[in-house]
Formats: structure tokens, C-alpha cells, sequence
């Protein structure tokens, strides 16, 4: 009787960290949209609002809950992953999901470990140099990240990475959106076709706007 019970908490774990971390996608990529501004206006623009996020203690807080939901999410999702691999003795061959559900939901497991592993790289270059790094200052004295970010676009396999990895996360956040709202209850009927719209449009603008920001970058640096 505990197992399901322990199974269905993590999914509603997964579900409620996996909407706030696509919460926190939307509003970085708001602020990374800032990139793409005519380059006298982002670079001092980009390292202010930087500059403005990193101070601000309300903020600091909102990044300690983010960095505990990205581990919790990651965890619990590794977790149930491995628990449907035991239960299925490792061979998804042995049964007929494939005709019920997608690829996708099979190996959502597999997408979200590429994301963390996407993520590994991405603190490394961008946010542990931007706090713990030696880093150049722009005229207004801030630490100049737009330099930083600047520089890793100019190299076509890493904007290539970044490509590669937003389609991956696009995947990830298709079925993960939708999945999310059935394990809350929230998938009535009736709501369906919303729930499907949006996650659809979500995932869209979401990997869609991550991934022209190092194509235009790149293209601009030609
Ligand atoms: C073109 C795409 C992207 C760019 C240019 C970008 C840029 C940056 C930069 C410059 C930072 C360091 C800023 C700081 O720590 O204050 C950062 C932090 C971060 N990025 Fe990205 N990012 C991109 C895509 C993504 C994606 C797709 C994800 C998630 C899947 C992501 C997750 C994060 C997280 C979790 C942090 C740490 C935030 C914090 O410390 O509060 N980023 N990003």
C-alpha cells in the first residue's frame, strides 16, 4: 500500500517543481531576451539588470528555492525512472505502451538527464564565472556578463549545443506541462484542448526564444 502512495507524491513533487522551474524559464528568458538589443544598449543594459538580480536579497531567496527545485525535480523524476525500469525488468519491448503513449512520455527520464547535464555546463560557464570568477567590469563598474556570453556564441559548436539542447528541452517540456496538469487532476475533459493549446504555445515560445538568442549572436558576429 506505501508504494503507490510514495509514487504518487513524487509525481505531484515532479509536477509542482517542473511548473515553477518552467515559471522561472519564462522570466529568464525575458531578461536574456535583452541580448538581442543593439549592442550600445544590451551590454550595459544586460550587466545593470545582472548587477540589479544578484543584489537584490528577495531575488537571492527566489534562486535558493530554484536551485532546491531543480534537485528535488531531477531526483524524484531519476527516482521514479528507475523504479519503472525494475518494474518493467529494464525492457519496455515486453509490453504495448508504445501504442498508448508517445516516445516522448517513455523517455522523459532520458530528456530531463541531457537538461541536467545541459545545465552542468551552462552554470559552469555562465553563473559560477559571473560569482566566482575574475571577471571584467563595463563603464558602469558592473561585472561585464554580456562580454562573457557574448564571447561563447561566437563559436558555432557551442551555439550548436545550445540548439540541440532547446529542441531537448522543447520535448521535455511538451509532455511535461500536460503531464504535469493530469497528475495535479487538473486535465478535465472540458479543459483538454486549453491544456494542450497552451502547453503547445508555452513550449514553443519558450524554446524557440532560448534558441534564436545564440543563432542571432552567432550570425550577428559573422
Ligand atoms: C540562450 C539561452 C540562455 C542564456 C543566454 C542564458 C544565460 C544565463 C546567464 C548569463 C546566467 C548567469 C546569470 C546569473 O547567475 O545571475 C544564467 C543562469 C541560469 N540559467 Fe540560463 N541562459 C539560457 C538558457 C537557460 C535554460 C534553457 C535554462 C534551463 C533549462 C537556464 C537555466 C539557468 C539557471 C537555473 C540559472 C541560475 C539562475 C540563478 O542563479 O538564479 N538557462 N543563464
Amino acid at each position: 500500500m506505501n508504494v503507490p502512495h510514495t509514487t504518487l507524491t513524487k509525481k505531484i513533487f515532479i509536477a509542482l517543481t517542473g511548473l515553477f522551474l518552467s515559471f522561472f524559464l519564462i522570466i529568464h528568458l525575458a531578461g536574456n531576451l535583452q541580448l538581442l538589443l543593439p549592442e550600445q544598449v544590451a551590454h550595459t543594459q544586460f550587466n545593470s539588470y545582472s548587477h540589479l538580480l544578484s543584489g537584490n536579497p528577495v531575488i537571492k531567496l527566489v534562486s535558493y528555492v530554484l536551485y532546491i527545485a531543480i534537485f528535488y525535480h531531477a531526483f524524484d523524476a531519476l527516482m521514479l525512472t528507475i523504479g519503472n525500469w525494475r518494474a518493467n525488468d529494464g525492457n519496455y519491448d515486453k509490453d504495448a505502451r508504445g501504442e498508448v503513449s508517445s516516445w516522448i512520455s517513455r523517455n522523459m527520464g532520458i530528456l530531463g538527464s541531457v537538461i541536467f547535464l545541459f545545465l552542468v555546463i551552462h552554470f559552469k560557464d555562465y553563473w559560477y564565472i559571473y560569482k566566482f570568477g575574475e571577471t571584467a567590469v563595463d563603464a558602469k563598474g558592473n561585472k561585464d556578463l554580456y562580454i562573457i556570453v557574448i564571447e561563447s556564441f561566437k563559436q558555432l559548436w557551442y551555439v550548436v549545443l545550445y540548439v540541440i539542447a532547446m529542441v531537448i528541452l522543447g520535448l521535455h517540456l511538451w509532455h511535461g506541462i500536460r503531464s504535469a496538469f493530469t497528475t495535479l487532476g487538473l486535465y478535465h475533459e472540458k479543459y483538454i484542448k486549453l491544456v494542450r493549446y497552451i502547453s503547445c504555445l508555452f513550449t514553443f515560445i519558450v524554446s524557440l526564444g532560448f534558441a534564436i538568442i545564440p543563432i542571432v549572436i552567432y550570425l550577428d558576429s559573422k
